[in-house]
């Protein structure tokens, strides 16, 4: 038989919860990206969230900090949040990969997208959250989180806010990453991003707010 590839499932502890998952996580060496990043920046919130949220990489902060969406795109994130009525408390934030990819411009790190070999790499963290968590809903925010979710053919331009099934979880949704609320060209597409996004996450607090009912 041919040989399993290299990934994160080879730094599993043998029996799981999530404390126990995040403390393996800090020394997983499933792909490359462990080398040049400061720390691994694991899932964090409620153990069991109704909603989890993937990002896609940790940034810079998130890098030096240790935690997820605690730069600029976590700053946005939170206000459209909490613009939508979605309580932190409610939440179990995460990333698709959990190591910062960035190359030197001068003195900056500048994010890069993770490769497809990296997220594969990668995807058994996440699976093992959403396994733990059990979350009624998944929202994928940006395309890197919805592929690796949905499958690399998934096209956010095309799914965007439906309900989907995936072999990770039941129920995925699919909207955009607040990033690019920041990359949008000027103040009126940024506002429009931004009205868009919370619309998102209003039909995904609607969502949770079904299933609870009886
Ligand atoms: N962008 C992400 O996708 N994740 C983070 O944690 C921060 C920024
Ligand atoms: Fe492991 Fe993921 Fe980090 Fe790669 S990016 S070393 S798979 S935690």
């Amino acid at each position: 038989m041919a040989r399993r590839k290299r990934s994160a499932a080879d730094f599993f502890p043998k029996s799981i919860s999530l404390s126990r998952l995040r403390a393996a996580a800090e020394d997983c060496r499933g792909c490359d990206l462990y080398k040049n990043a400061t720390q691994t920046v694991f899932g964090e919130g409620r153990a069991r969230a109704p909603l989890m949220l993937v990002g896609e990489v940790p940034g810079d902060k998130e890098d030096r900090e240790g935690h997820p969406f605690v730069g600029p795109a976590g700053t946005l994130l939170r206000k459209a949040l909490e613009q939508a009525g979605i309580s932190l408390k409610d939440v179990y934030l995460t990333n698709a990969v959990k190591h910062f990819k960035y190359i030197w411009r001068g003195k900056r790190r500048i994010h890069q997208k993770p490769k497809r070999t990296e997220i594969v790499a990668c995807r058994p963290w996440l699976q093992e959250e959403i396994e733990l968590v059990r979350p009624e809903l998944v929202v994928a925010l940006g395309s890197t989180a919805a592929q690796t979710l949905l499958g690399a053919s998934f096209r956010l331009t095309k799914h965007r806010g439906e309900v989907m099934g995936s072999d990770l979880a039941p129920r995925v949704m699919a909207t955009i990453h607040p990033s690019a609320i920041l990359r949008a060209p000027d103040e009126r597409a940024r506002h429009q991003a931004m009205a868009d996004f919370v619309a998102d996450l209003k039909r995904v607090r609607a969502e949770l707010r079904g299933r609870r009912s009886p």
